[in-house]
């Protein structure tokens, strides 16, 4: 994995990211299909593992760790419309509300920047509102609504936030 994708990472409360390993994966698999909007959803355990120990050159799956312990998950995918796409963001219920979900977009804003990206983008269920929020406070803007994406009934909310050019 690029070296782009990793953060230092030596203090305690230190928020980092690395390749998911096989344990993490098999780990937080379970953890996710039980939290919204993946319980919501029905997915199960084994299927949300399987697609964070996928390997895909354009779509890293990372996992984010706050010191030694394992916090959560973040997958993107590269170069997407003119910046990169996060795909998957989860952080364990008991490392919410933190600051580390923050630690990551602020991560991947910096990535995207590096890589002279114009936008980051992010979808959310219409139903999700605390992420819609959360989104929103880093400045992502709600672009579209995309009706029935993942399941009849429900609305999922394509956002953007655009990266000044520099
Ligand atoms: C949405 C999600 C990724 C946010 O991650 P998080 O780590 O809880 O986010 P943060 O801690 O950075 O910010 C959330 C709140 O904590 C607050 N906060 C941030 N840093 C803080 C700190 N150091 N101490 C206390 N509170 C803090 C933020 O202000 C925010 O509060 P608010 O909602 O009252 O405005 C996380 O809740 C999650 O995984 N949810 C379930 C899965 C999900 O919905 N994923 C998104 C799918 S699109």
């Amino acid at each position: 994995m690029a070296d782009e994708l990793k953060a230092a990472g030596s203090h305690s409360d230190e928020v980092s990211f690395q390749p998911i390993s096989a344990d993490s994966a098999a780990r937080l698999g379970p953890a996710f299909a039980a939290m919204d909007p993946w319980a919501y959803y029905h997915y199960a355990g084994e299927a949300l593992a399987a697609y964070l120990a996928g390997q895909e050159e354009a779509a890293p799956r990372l996992e984010i760790r706050v010191g030694d312990d394992l916090a959560g998950a973040i997958c993107i995918r590269k170069n997407w419309l003119r910046g990169p796409y996060l795909q998957f963001l989860g952080i364990l219920p008991s490392f919410q509300n933190r600051g580390v979900g923050s630690a990551a977009l602020e991560w991947l804003e910096a990535l995207a920047t590096r890589e002279k990206s114009q936008n980051v983008w992010v979808v959310a269920s219409g139903f999700n509102t605390g992420a819609l929020s959360f989104y929103e406070r880093f400045g992502f803007v709600r672009v579209a609504t995309l009706d029935g994406l993942v399941a009849d009934g429900t609305d999922e909310i394509l956002l953007r936030k655009r990266l000044a050019i520099r």
